[in-house]
């Protein structure tokens, strides 16, 4: 695995200034606004915050890492660019990961970025811009905030998104990462030590604000979105006001988008079985399983106790609720 380049003199600064922990995803999270950043991600999200300038007509995909990034990515550059592209034939998504095609905002604000170009081609970009990010909503930059630009976000159950995360992090650490049990990871996660955790608060910063102006933020869930995705992709799609119209909809431009998107058909496509993103990650990591409750076959009773009664205590009251956490 690449190893990330030294901070600079003024994220040197900063860093010694924050709360540290030893990361059980990474080899440092830093307590920074309120959440645990990966200390590689800290920089992007700095520099992000500085100097990203948002447009009217932009969106963005947001989401708590291993809630459905990957899928949402995809799903939402289908739908805004289907006059561009078509879902079948010759699609973007069939040669390029939607990591590469809908970028993180704090990556292409990182100074040693390795996955885009530097400086990104921001001008370059066709409208409307679509972005990512994993930052939580209070520490997005104002701009987004201020502008009329769209944000959806999905969160997905903590059970399940937590076994993700676990099977993914142990396969991309580096090898320096102390070793920690699936016990351990679960106490540091129910702490709020995770890459952008707390969870919870994660998912209710978004939730709330989507209740608050459901105009700019549509709120998803993994879960949901799995049950029942032709109605997902159509509220989506009214979201970013390009609604289907009838042709499109009895021509089965939907369907395809949905299939194009599937979990099977992005886990076999060749592009996404070989290669890297990022800091040397297999893009075949992002798509393991794809399913909702994988998390029986990881959890002991103890550890369900536990993360059932955290979630009870987190999300007590915010009207926010997972059906496969009870
Ligand atoms: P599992 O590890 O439970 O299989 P993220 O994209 O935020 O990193 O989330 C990764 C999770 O989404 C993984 O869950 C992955 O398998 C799943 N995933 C990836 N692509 C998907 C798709 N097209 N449809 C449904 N789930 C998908």
């Amino acid at each position: 695995m690449a190893s990330t380049e030294g901070p600079y003199e003024e994220e040197k600064l900063l860093l010694s200034t924050l709360p540290k922990d030893t990361g059980w995803q990474s080899q440092h999270l830093y307590l920074f606004q309120g959440f645990w950043c990966p200390s590689f991600h800290l920089q992007g999200v700095n520099s992000f915050q500085k100097h990203f300038q948002a447009k009217d007509n932009d969106v963005i995909v947001a989401a708590f890492p291993k809630s459905g990034t990957t899928w949402l990515k995809a799903l939402t550059f289908s739908i805004l660019n289907r006059q561009r592209f078509s879902p079948s034939h010759n699609h973007p998504l069939l040669t390029s990961i939607s990591h590469e095609l809908v970028p993180f905002l704090e990556f292409i604000f990182h100074p040693h970025n390795l996955q885009y170009k530097r400086p990104y081609p921001l001008k370059d970009m066709t409208e409307p811009r679509l972005f990512a990010t994993h930052i939580p909503f209070p520490s997005l930059s104002n701009s987004i905030k201020d502008s009329n630009c769209k944000i959806v976000y999905i969160c997905r159950n903590p059970f399940d998104t937590f076994v993700s995360a676990w099977v993914f992090f142990n396969k991309i650490k580096p090898h320096s990462l102390h070793d920690l049990t699936i016990e351990e990871s679960l106490e540091k996660y129910c702490k709020g030590i995770c890459g952008y955790g707390p969870h919870w608060d994660h998912m209710l910063g978004y939730w709330k604000q989507s209740r608050a102006t459901p105009n700019k933020v549509l709120f998803l869930k993994y879960e949901e979105l799995k049950e029942d995705v032709n109605f997902y992709v159509k509220r989506v799609a009214e979201f970013l006001d390009c609604p289907f119209t009838e042709e499109e909809e009895s021509n089965g431009v939907i369907e395809s988008i949905i299939k194009l998107c599937s979990f099977d058909k992005m886990k076999n496509l060749e592009v996404n079985k070989s290669g890297t993103i990022d800091r040397n990650i297999e893009k075949k990591y992002f798509f393991r399983k794809g399913e909702i409750g994988d998390w029986v076959n990881y959890f002991s009773p103890a550890m369900i106790d536990k993360l059932s009664k955290t979630i009870e205590e987190k999300l007590r009251g915010s009207g926010l609720s997972f059906k496969t956490c009870s």
